[in-house]
C-alpha cells in the first residue's frame, strides 16, 4: 500500500513563530507565451502587477504555478505555453528564498520535445515535476474559478487536490498513477469490445490493483486535507469572508470512514473486479475516486454554495484559500499565493481584509489587476514590478 504519511503533517504552531515564508526573489522567463524575455527581481513584499488586458499578467502567474507539480493554473498543454513565434520551447527560472537559504529552480520544455517537461533543481535534473512539490507550495485563484461550485465535480476535485498537494507533495503522484491505470483499463475494455473479445483478465486485475492502491492513497489524502482545512477554518478569526462547511462525497472516501486503508484497498479492488461487466458495457470505469465530489455550503446561511450569489460564492472561495494559507503558514508550510484579478471583484472591506491577511501572514502573494487604484491600500507594503517587454535599442 502507498503510505499517506500524516505524521509529516506537523502540529500547528503560532503564526508569529514563522520567521520566513518561502518566496520568489527572482523570476526569469524565456519564450513563455507573450514573454520573449522577462527578468524580475523581487523582494519580500507582496507583488502587484497592473496593466491592461492582454499584457501578460496571467501568463506570469501561470509561469509561477509551473514551479509546482501539474500543468499550472490554466491546465494548458506545454505546446500552447511556448511563445508562438519562438522555437517551440520555453523556460521558467526562479530563485526561491527559503528559511534554509536560496535555491535555483527551473522548468520548461525543449523545442524538440514540446510535451516533455524538464525540471532542474539547483542545476541538477529532477526525474519528474513531483520534486517541485517538495520545494514550493502555491495556491491560486483565477477568474475561471468563479464557477467552481457550479462546474462539474472534476473542477472541485482538482481544487481539493491542489490544497492536498500543499500538505503532501506525494499527492500528485497518487493521482497520476490512478489516472494512468484507469485509462489503461478503459482502453483494454474498449479495444476488447471493438474486437468482440474479452480483455485479458490478468492484465485487468493488475491494473485494478494499481487503481486500488493509488486510489485509496488519493482518497485518504483528500480526506486528511479536508479534516485539516476544517480545522483551519474553525481556527480562523472572524472576518468578512463567510465560513464554509465542507464534506467529501465518494465511494472510497466513505469506506475510509469505516475501515483502515489496507482493508479499503481490498474492498475497492473487489469492487472493481465485480464491476468489470458494467464498466465493459460503459467503456469506462464508472465509480472510484475519479467521481468523488467536494460539497461546499455557506456556513452562516446553511445553503449550498451553488445556490449562493456570485459574490457570496467568490467570498466563500477566498475564505477557503485564506484559511488554508493561514493554517499552512502556522504549520511552517506557507504557500506562495497567486491571485488573478481577485481584488477587482471585492468590496472595499473585503479587499482590505484580503490585503491585511496577506501582510499579516507575510505571504508572497502575486496579485494582478487592470486598475492600480484597487491596490492603493497596500502602498509601500507591496512592490509593483513592470512586466512590459524590454525596449530593444539599436547601437
Ligand atoms: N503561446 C503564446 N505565444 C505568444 N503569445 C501568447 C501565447 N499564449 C497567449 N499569448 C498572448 O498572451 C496574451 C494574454 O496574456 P494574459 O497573461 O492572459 O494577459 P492579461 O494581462 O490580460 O492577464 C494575449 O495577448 C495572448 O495572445
Ligand atoms: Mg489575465
Amino acid at each position: 500500500m502507498i503510505q499517506t504519511d500524516q505524521s509529516r503533517i506537523k502540529p500547528a504552531v503560532k503564526a508569529h513563530d514563522v520567521s520566513i515564508n518561502i518566496r520568489l526573489s527572482r523570476l526569469q522567463l524565456t519564450g513563455f507565451r507573450n514573454h520573449a524575455e522577462l527578468d524580475l527581481h523581487i523582494d519580500h513584499r507582496p507583488v502587484v502587477i497592473c496593466g491592461p488586458n492582454g499584457m501578460g499578467k496571467t501568463n506570469v502567474l501561470e509561469a509561477i504555478s509551473l514551479l509546482t507539480p501539474g500543468r499550472g493554473l490554466r491546465q494548458a498543454r506545454y505546446g500552447d505555453m511556448a511563445a508562438q513565434n519562438g522555437d517551440g520551447g520555453f523556460s521558467i527560472h526562479a530563485k526561491i528564498t527559503t528559511a534554509q537559504g536560496d535555491m535555483g529552480v527551473g522548468t520548461g520544455v525543449m523545442a524538440d520535445a514540446p510535451e516533455r517537461r524538464v525540471v532542474r533543481i539547483d542545476g541538477t535534473s529532477a526525474s519528474s515535476a513531483s520534486a517541485l512539490g517538495r520545494i514550493m507550495r502555491a495556491l491560486w485563484l483565477t477568474p475561471d474559478m468563479d464557477r467552481l461550485f457550479v462546474d462539474p465535480a472534476s473542477t472541485r476535485r482538482r481544487f481539493l487536490d491542489r490544497l492536498a498537494l500543499a500538505l503532501d507533495p506525494d499527492h500528485a503522484d497518487h493521482g497520476a498513477i490512478y489516472e494512468r491505470a484507469m485509462r489503461q483499463r478503459n482502453k483494454l475494455m474498449r479495444e476488447a469490445k471493438a474486437n468482440g473479445t474479452q480483455p485479458d483478465p490478468a492484465w485487468v486485475e493488475g491494473l485494478e490493483r494499481q487503481m486500488a492502491e493509488s486510489g485509496v492513497a488519493l482518497s485518504a489524502g483528500r480526506r486528511a486535507t479536508l479534516t485539516r482545512l476544517q480545522g483551519y477554518i474553525a481556527a480562523s478569526p472572524d472576518g468578512p469572508f463567510p465560513r464554509p462547511q465542507l464534506a467529501l462525497a465518494g465511494l472510497v472516501e466513505s469506506w475510509l470512514e469505516q475501515a483502515p486503508a489496507l482493508e479499503v484497498e481490498d474492498r475497492f479492488s473487489t469492487h472493481l473486479a465485480r464491476g468489470r461487466a458494467r464498466d465493459f458495457e460503459a467503456g469506462r470505469c464508472l465509480e472510484g475516486p475519479h467521481t468523488a465530489d467536494l460539497a461546499v455550503r455557506h456556513g452562516p446561511k446553511d445553503q449550498a454554495a451553488a445556490l449562493c450569489s456570485t459574490g457570496e460564492q467568490k467570498a466563500l472561495l477566498i475564505g477557503m484559500i485564506l484559511a488554508h494559507a493561514r493554517g499552512l503558514t502556522a504549520d511552517g508550510l506557507g504557500p506562495v499565493l497567486l491571485l488573478d484579478e481577485v481584488a477587482a471583484h471585492l468590496d472595499q472591506i473585503r479587499r482590505a481584509a484580503l490585503f491585511e491577511t496577506i501582510l499579516d501572514l507575510r505571504l508572497q502573494a502575486w496579485m494582478t489587476g487592470t486598475d492600480a487604484v484597487l491596490f492603493e491600500h497596500l502602498g509601500d507594503c507591496a512592490q509593483y514590478p513592470s512586466i512590459k517587454p524590454a525596449m530593444v535599442t539599436n547601437g
